[in-house]
């Protein structure tokens, strides 16, 4: 559906809602825009007021096989019907094995792999750093800066960004150590700790909430060769970009090196709450019995919804699609550039791309930022921002949007974008 707005944005009952919202629900947890959503569909939100926007935010990227998909429905509706919840923990069943047998044949790692479910991306981490302790009898953390791993205490600890993740909530975790996002090199000159004391290093192909900025590939060479030469674990953290998003299933086989685990989360079951590490079996079984785990992990209809997503992202090509949608964006953005000096990059892979906005002197424009996402709101575009200094705008649409709806998005975004 193309979109279409009838009211102001917010339109009023949407107001309304957002004034019992203020009563019932904590200040803490914000919500980007004031729009409440009555439906969604493909890549559209339907809002309480009958406004259509086609979302760029795609759930902070979950939603990357698009809203209600029917063979996704369909999973969900024929899980539901049998079983709820036993908890794979006290009876377990098929469904769990099956889907963690597929993630560790998928994922771009050679050796025999083995997976264990979660509910969430911070989860994963935070599950992916205990192995890793376990496996290896150290316990210090590698991490990058404008690295974001979530909003538990140990992977806010290993998130970069101040406020508001981490503003007001310390004291952090130690044995935490950090050295610059590898853009260009791996530099490890702040590294002040033996690197056999490290058990794991986390990165992100592609910083998410950090600023849709790529790890580059010299550097994710550099330091799987740091890892190896240290014995320490490379976990690549895909809660964002996994599922198709950058153009292949998972960022890290266009890299071309392989690390030793993954964290998966986000776009896994289609919108349900599901994560996942997935890694090397020998790393994998180190942990004692009962060390991992959880009541809600791996839930059944999660994992029902997860196994619909692996079928529609073969059938359906996602991963190819996202690289189209990418080089539609970036010329898009080029063409704008020219007239619009505040613009200043686009980066990124594959439908994962960041619009990076700047003032004259170079710096990052939050305020412009926010005036462009104001705009393009209005117009029937849903988006959402990232960055270190909340100056980049982001893509992570549905990747089965339509071409007509694709057009029009780049239209409306393409407009927000000339806003001086
Ligand atoms: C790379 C990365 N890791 C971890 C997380 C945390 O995921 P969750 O919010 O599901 O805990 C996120 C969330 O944005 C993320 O982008």
């Amino acid at each position: 559906m193309k979109a279409k707005i009838k009211t102001a944005i917010p339109g009023p009952r949407s107001l309304e809602l957002s004034k019992l919202r203020k009563d019932s629900v904590s200040d803490g947890h914000g919500s980007v825009s004031g729009v409440f959503i009555d439906r969604a569909e493909g890549s559209n939100l339907i809002d309480v007021d009958g406004n259509i926007f086609i979302d760029y935010a795609g759930g902070i990227g979950t939603m990357n096989v698009g809203h209600s998909h029917s063979l996704v429905l369909a999973a969900i509706k024929d899980q539901v019907e049998k079983f709820i919840h036993p908890c794979f923990t006290v009876a377990p069943y098929e469904l769990y094995v099956t889907l963690a047998r597929r993630l560790s044949q998928l994922v771009p790692i050679s050796a025999e792999c083995k997976a264990a479910f979660f509910n969430s991306g911070a989860e994963a981490v935070e599950n992916a750093v205990k192995i890793s302790k376990s496996f290896t009898g150290r316990n210090s953390v590698l991490v990058f800066s404008h690295a974001f791993h979530g909003r538990t205490q140990m992977t806010m600890s290993m998130t970069y960004k101040e406020d508001p993740y981490k503003k007001g909530f310390g004291p952090f975790i130690s044995n935490i150590h950090r050295v610059e996002f590898p853009e260009k090199e791996l530099d490890l000159k702040s590294l002040e700790i033996d690197p056999r004391s490290i058990a794991c290093a986390v990165i992100e192909p592609v910083a998410g909430e950090g600023g849709f900025m790529p790890v580059s590939f010299d550097a994710m060479r550099q330091l799987r060769d740091f890892c190896d030469e240290h014995d320490i674990i490379m976990v690549a953290d895909e809660v964002q970009t996994g599922f198709g998003r950058t153009g292949s299933l998972f960022a890290m086989s266009q890299f071309g090196v392989e690390p030793d685990m993954f964290t998966l989360a986000k776009s896994i079951a289609g919108g349900l709450p599901l994560s996942g590490v997935v890694g090397r079996s020998d790393i994998m079984d180190s942990v004692h019995v009962g060390g991992i785990g959880g009541t809600f992990g791996g839930n059944p209809v999660a994992c029902a919804a997860a196994l619909a997503v692996l079928d529609i992202m073969e059938n359906e090509k996602l991963p190819q699609r996202a690289i189209e949608i990418g080089e539609k964006i970036r010329t898009m953005v080029e063409g704008v550039m020219s007239s619009s000096p505040w613009v200043s990059e686009v980066r990124g892979l594959g439908a994962m791309q960041g619009i990076v906005i700047t003032d004259k002197n170079n710096g990052p424009d939050k305020k412009h930022t926010s005036r462009i996402y104001q705009n393009a709101m209005k117009n029937g575009l849903m988006m959402i921002t990232a960055g270190t200094y909340g100056n980049v705008i982001r893509t992570l649409m549905p990747l089965t949007i339509k071409n007509d709806e694709l057009d029009q998005s780049l239209e409306i975004l393409s407009n927000a974008l000339r806003v001086p």
